[in-house]
């Protein structure tokens, strides 16, 4: 089985993209093939600064190892080694409605914001495409957010092989419900870029003030709180501490007397020491970016042989041998 997942560098990892993809992620390594990639294509839709994409796909590089991504069993890489996936979005593009598109929520959500639009930004879902049918993958973990780009790229793939004969598998998403979409420090979705994220990597000070900064509402500490499995140091206790721990923080919250303050201290230990180990790795990581890149280099050479075969099918199909 071929596991299949990327990853843009596009800013600091936080909690949602650990939870909701690098970890399962990196659990698959050991049930299939697995082939993880820094989406720095898809970065260049949004992210406009050479240097900083070039900095940030080593930091994501470094993230990945660091929380655990084992190149002995995982095929590790940068998208942009492996250029056939731009040839292989032009074939897809060209039987892709522009309707399947339009209906895209990462695309509308942008017009919505108001962010300034380029025409990559529209293609994104069929780049998305190109990376995960030119592997052959059978599953792609990731978050909730993704979902849509999955049915976009089985749609393209069953268009493709209506028109062309069967050349591409029908992938499947993994998304796991209970980190589906892990909640910022506002209560909504959890993003780099609303400015709401809880970085796995960075300064204690800097993540302890934004931990104590997580939204509560204004009740008193003695008042009982029914609605406790909502309130969000929960919902991220529930993900950082061990699960008997979260309960007795829940419990205590619900029946009253559990201040805010206390709560959201907790949280931060536990959230400190989950990624303990973490941090170490990365330290050491950090001293030895010459094996970083080997790491990238190699996991490309072998990305590339997988690509090669599957563009070569593709073109043949369509009449471009
Ligand atoms: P961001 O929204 O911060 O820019 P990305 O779009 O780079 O994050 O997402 C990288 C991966 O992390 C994707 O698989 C995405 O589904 C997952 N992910 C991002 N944010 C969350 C979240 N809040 N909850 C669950 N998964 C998330
Ligand atoms: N669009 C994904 C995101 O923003 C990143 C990505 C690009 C991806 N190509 C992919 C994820 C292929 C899974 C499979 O998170």
């Amino acid at each position: 089985m071929r596991i299949l997942s990327g990853i843009q560098p596009s800013g600091a990892l936080h909690l949602g993209n650990y939870y909701g993809m690098m970890k399962p992620a990196i659990e698959l390594q050991d049930k299939g093939q697995a082939f993880y990639f820094i989406a720095d294509y898809h970065s260049m839709t949004s992210l406009f600064d050479a240097e900083e994409r070039r900095r940030n796909t080593m930091e994501v590089a470094l993230d990945f190892l660091a929380c655990g991504l084992d190149p002995q069993k995982t095929v590790f890489f940068k998208q942009s080694d492996i250029p056939e996936v731009t040839e292989l979005t032009w074939l897809l593009h060209t039987v892709t409605p522009m309707g399947l598109l339009e209906r895209c929520h990462s695309y509308k959500d942008k017009v919505a914001k108001g962010i300034s639009f380029n025409h990559g930004l529209f293609a994104y879902p069929v780049l998305m495409a190109a990376d995960i049918l030119i592997y052959d993958s059978n599953l792609v973990p990731v978050g909730k957010d993704q979902k849509q780009h999955l049915e976009v790229t089985r749609d393209i793939a069953i268009k493709f092989n209506e028109l062309y004969g069967k050349t591409f598998l029908l992938p499947e998403p993994m998304i796991r419900e209970e980190t589906a979409v892990v909640p910022g420090i506002d209560g909504e979705k959890m993003s780099k870029s609303y400015g709401n994220a809880i970085e796995i990597f960075g300064e204690e000070k800097v993540l302890r003030q934004k931990i104590m900064s997580i939204k509560m509402d204004s009740r008193s500490v003695s008042e009982p709180k029914p609605d406790a499995d909502q309130n969000l140091a929960i919902r991220l206790m529930k993900l950082v501490a061990p699960p008997e721990v979260a309960r007795d923080y829940e419990e205590r919250l619900r029946a009253g007397g559990l201040g805010y303050g206390e709560l959201k201290k907790a949280l931060f230990e536990h959230y400190w020491n989950a990624f303990a180990p973490a941090r170490q790795r990365r330290a050491e990581l950090v001293n030895n970016l010459d094996y970083v890149r080997e790491v990238l280099r190699k996991g490309a050479e072998r990305a590339r042989v997988e690509a090669a075969k599957v563009l070569a099918r593709a073109k043949h199909a369509a009449g471009l041998d």
